[in-house]
């Protein structure tokens, strides 16, 4: 007889700037919620990163894209990344990696909140190929020199991307 899983389900954490969120970003959400019941799509506060987006507009942002999904919560959190999964008992954090330049600060970064609270785990999912170049940072310089981000992000985000711009 097969033994019953008794452990708890584990929340994952996706955290990012997401300023502002690309189809990257999506693309690793819905492939994250299809492995864990329970996904926190987290903006990190950064009071020494000032972002093209506040943290209001990005969670805004955020909750029109991806909308009322069961399991899925979108929240802001400032402070330690470790310190906001203890405090929501998440033992896992999702990452992607687009290519080998992602490799070297990612792993110094899983180290880091390894090192912090050993129980927390990093996953990593390598990014789809047509997300491979694509960044909010390159979305967001494209922008300034009037290129089309149409392929890279919501047809809303791109929208608010020209508002800034017009703007600031
Ligand atoms: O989208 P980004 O900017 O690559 O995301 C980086 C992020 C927000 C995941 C990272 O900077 C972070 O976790 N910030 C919270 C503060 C923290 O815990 N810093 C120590 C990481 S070793």
């Amino acid at each position: 007889m097969l033994k019953q899983d008794l452990r708890p389900k584990p929340v994952a954490i996706f955290p990012a700037s997401f300023d502002p969120v690309t189809n990257g970003h999506l693309d690793l959400v819905s492939r994250a919620r299809a492995v864990f019941d329970d996904l926190i799509v987290a903006v990190a506060e950064n009071p020494d990163k000032r972002g093209m987006f506040s943290v209001g507009e990005r969670l805004e942002m955020l909750e029109a894209v991806i909308g009322r999904q069961p399991g899925v919560r979108i929240v802001s959190f400032e402070g330690l990344l470790v310190d906001y999964a203890r405090a929501v008992g998440a033992r896992v954090v999702i990452r992607g990696l687009r290519a080998v330049v992602d490799f070297e600060y990612e792993f110094e970064m899983a180290l880091m909140n390894k090192h912090l609270y050993p129980d927390l785990e990093t996953l990593f999912m390598m990014t789809s190929q047509e997300y491979l170049y694509v960044s909010a940072s390159r979305v967001k310089e494209l922008v300034r020199f009037g290129g089309n981000v149409e392929d890279f992000v919501p047809s809303l985000v791109a929208a608010r991307l020209a508002e800034k711009l017009r703007r600031p």
